[in-house]
């Protein structure tokens, strides 16, 4: 039941802290700084002979997946690649042994994913999942994998699986990396870090005021940017996704770089440019982007880390989320972009929690 909140997704939104909470629950160990993920059912040996990570997903799913890449690479110094599931089944795709796929998907039922899983499993690769539906096609089909705990998700436009889902992709990039060059006291501070997620998720929604009343300013625009680059990439990707399915309006997340080749030709004065500036590396070439995209009119609110607002100078509107290493970053400002979407499809009077033409799970390829 929704309870106090209006919509599905603003109570999913907000039970985020908490469903992160039971993602998290008895797997980290602080002790050894490293993360336990038992129905992942491989030893350390297992882990350190993987030599390539492929995560395969769709929509929300696959942009977690790329917050995954990013952190098995950073960390564990392991190739990853993240692939549409679809586009991966079809190619023909290499595979070896030493490869671990992995599966991303909150119903476990997902076509073209559980499609996936079969031609990787039939090539021989270690198969896991990460899924949200207990007994789900995709999480028996694996056979091993993790799963969110993240409670139902109702709300067609997902929110707190992907939360879970990235929380538990840093969890199994932790874990590979302790097995290769990650150190322990590293790996100490990082557990560290997943744990105050939760907490990071709960500074963002008391803002949920101030996001609304930036929502309402730009609610009648019918075309938005989403901008970031590295971890904060994947989260402009699914920024611009979740305005798009609530809300109706047209909505790109580009690379920040991205911007000039092409895109930055839309740009006018009814074009916001959502531009992800938290304090991580490549904030300074993102500002450069934002300002580019200033002079060309298009409005321009700034996302940034809590004691940075000074970059937000110049600009039309702040957001602050909290200040945090950039892997654990998209979680708190992925939580300020599901707001603003939100709000922009509430003040349009949208069927938020049933969008035209969606679906909650994919069947059909
Ligand atoms: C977006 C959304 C979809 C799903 C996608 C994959 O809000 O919900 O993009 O993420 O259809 O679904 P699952 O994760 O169930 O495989």
């Amino acid at each position: 039941e929704k309870g106090e909140f209006e919509h599905f997704m603003l109570k999913e939104m907000f039970e985020q802290p908490q469903a992160i909470r039971n993602t998290i629950r008895g797997r980290l160990d602080f002790e050894m700084g490293t993360a336990v993920l038992s129905g992942l059912d491989f030893s350390e040996r297992d882990a350190a002979q993987i030599n390539r990570v492929l995560v395969v997903g769709c929509g929300t799913s696959m942009h977690a997946g790329m917050v995954g890449e990013y952190a098995i690479e950073e960390m564990a110094g392991v190739n990853a690649e993240v692939e549409q599931a679809a586009e991966f089944r079809y190619r023909n795709p290499i595979i070896t042994p030493n490869d671990l796929v992995i599966a991303i998907s909150q119903s476990g039922e997902t076509a073209d994913t559980l499609a996936a899983v079969r031609e990787a499993r039939q090539k021989g690769a270690l198969v896991a999942g990460i899924c949200n539906v207990v007994g789900s096609t995709i999480a028996r089909e694996t056979g091993r994998g993790v799963y969110l705990h993240a409670g139902p998700e109702i709300g067609v436009a997902s929110t707190k699986a992907f939360t879970c889902q990235v929380s538990v992709m840093l969890m199994m990039a932790l874990k590979i990396a302790r097995t290769r060059r990650l150190a322990g006291h590293a790996g100490t501070q990082f557990a560290r870090w997943i744990q105050r997620m939760p907490e990071l998720v709960e500074q963002v929604l008391k803002q949920n005021d101030v996001i609304k009343a930036v929502a309402r300013k730009y609610a009648k625009c019918d075309h938005a940017f989403f901008i970031g680059r590295g971890y904060l990439f994947p989260v402009a990707l699914e920024g611009a996704l979740k305005l798009k399915e609530i809300s109706y309006v047209h909505a790109e997340g580009y690379h920040a770089a991205e911007l000039k080749h092409g895109p930055i030709a839309l740009l006018e004065e009814n074009t916001p440019v959502i531009a992800l500036l938290n304090n991580i590396p490549g904030k300074d070439k993102t500002m450069g982007n934002a300002e580019e995209c200033k002079a060309r009119n298009a409005p321009v609110i700034a996302v940034v880390s809590e004691g940075d607002e000074a970059v937000a100078e110049g600009f039309d509107d702040v957001i602050v989320v909290p200040d945090c290493p950039p892997a654990i970053c998209p979680i708190p400002t992925v939580v300020a972009l599901q707001l603003l979407a939100y709000h922009i499809a509430a003040a349009r009077g949208c069927e938020i929690d049933q969008p035209r033409n969606l679906a909650k799970s994919v069947t059909v390829e």
